[in-house]
């Protein structure tokens, strides 16, 4: 067995490499992202070698309450002295704490809870109570979403790639352009049962809803007996500067999706809060969505300590303040840079910088990677970056960070010979 820590790592990646996924291994190293996670803490990783990395990935936006949070680790412990993940089928006190603090927490009239285990779960059972409840079958989302991989979340979501190789999916799903508000009247449909959104599109590049989308949508909605289906899989639990990203624009969805940070970057858990009148589809079919492990006991524990600490420790707060001050630095790269940045979408600490051309995305997460920033472009354009650091982060982080986007940006620019070169 290897002691030396490069070994150590070597040899895990080349288990990585042989068990798992030989190109992950291959892109990751290209980008300089062969990281082997050891110690976490904070907004910050340290590779098993010992180098430490500000991380602004997070699994995008799993950590909101900042990497192996001494407090959630502490909830956990001390839940393992005395219970298990509970039996699924029984009535348990966790769950109920955990789902009447969700109707506590979510804007409007969002009551009930059908927890499970991931993102794409909690959208299969959003699309299966939208289409149980409603009677009616049509879906439409949008281009560049993205909600996972599981059966009726991968019908949904906008990027090909992910889809082909296992067609058919399930029929009845169509995507319109996110933003435009005419396309999705001119989709709908009698036999419309939901649309569904992203609140703001991460994946597909941090993509932020005009002004008046949202309400619009929700109109629609109302004159067409449609579910709004809103996923804050990423955006929710004060990521953006609010608890939920829809409460910036006042909107409250039939269903909304949460997971991610709701299990606090310790324990797995997601759950899909919906209206109390659509419990009525429940009512013959308590049994119809089970998930053995979903809304464990244990998962539950942790989703309480997560929302309790985002609450006493206003993360909500800390994203809209390190937001600005993230702003101010990027405007500065803009103003320099024109050559390689093009704009910067932001709210709170859901940040994307979009750049002039798909190249960059993979040399500049290399740059950032030697700086000691984890800092990738998104999975659906390599043109931008998106910036999802714990919201913990601290003001002199915010700094290491801009200080290594603008080292990096400086000598990018430099190679490629454009812009200024001072
Ligand atoms: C907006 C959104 N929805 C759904 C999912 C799927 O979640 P999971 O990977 O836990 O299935 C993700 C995952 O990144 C996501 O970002």
């Amino acid at each position: 067995m290897a002691t030396d820590p490069k070994a150590i790592k070597e040899q895990a990646l080349a288990d990585f490499s042989k068990h798992i996924s030989p190109m992950k291994v291959r892109t990751m190293k290209s980008v300089g992202l062969d990281i082997i996670e050891d110690r976490r803490e904070g907004a910050s990783v340290w590779d098993v070698t010992g180098k430490k990395y500000i991380d602004c990935q997070t699994g995008s936006g799993i950590m909101n309450v900042g990497r192996h949070n001494r407090e959630i680790v502490e909830a956990l412990r001390k839940a393992l002295d005395e219970y298990d993940i509970g039996v699924f089928l029984l009535c348990s006190r966790q769950k109920a704490d955990l789902a009447k603090k969700l109707a506590e927490i979510t804007p409007g009239d969002l009551a009930c809870t059908v927890f499970g285990v991931g993102g794409g779960e909690a959208i299969d059972a959003a699309i299966k109570i939208a289409r149980g409840y409603t009677m009616k079958t049509g879906v439409v989302s949008a281009q560049k979403s993205y909600h996972g991989h599981t059966g009726f979340a991968l019908s949904a979501i906008g990027r090909d790639s992910y889809k082909e190789p296992f067609q058919p999916l399930m029929p009845g799903f169509s995507l319109v352009p996110f933003g435009d508000i005419d396309a999705l009247k001119a989709e709908v449909n009698d036999d419309t049962a939901a649309i569904l959104l992203e609140t703001i599109q991460g994946e597909g590049g941090i993509h932020i809803p005009p002004d008046g989308y949202l309400a619009a949508v929700r109109a629609l909605c109302d004159e067409r007996e449609i579910m709004l289906i809103l996923d804050e899989i990423q955006t929710g639990f004060a990521r953006t500067g609010k608890m939920f990203a829809c409460e910036h624009w006042d909107v409250v969805p039939d269903i909304m999706t949460v997971a991610k940070s709701l299990g606090g970057g310790i324990y797995p858990i997601s759950a899909t809060i919906f209206k109390e009148e659509i419990m009525d589809f429940f009512i013959p079919h308590p049994f119809i969505h089970l998930s053995t492990f979903g809304g464990s006991d244990l998962g539950c524990i942790v989703g309480l300590a997560a929302i309790d600490y985002i609450r006493k420790h206003d993360l909500a707060g800390n994203a809209q303040r390190m937001g600005a001050r993230f702003r101010t630095g990027f405007d500065r790269l803009l103003k320099d840079h024109p050559d390689l940045l093009l704009e910067v979408r932001q709210k709170g600490l859901m940040m994307g910088l979009q750049y002039t051309n798909e190249s960059i995305g993979p040399r500049l997460s290399r740059k950032m990677a030697e700086r000691g920033v984890i800092a990738i472009y998104t999975g659906n354009d390599p043109s931008i970056c998106r910036l999802m650091p714990p919201l913990v982060i601290t003001p002199e982080e915010v700094d290491f960070v801009l200080n290594a986007l603008e080292d990096s940006v400086k000598e990018l620019s430099k190679e490629s010979g454009l812009g200024k070169n001072d």
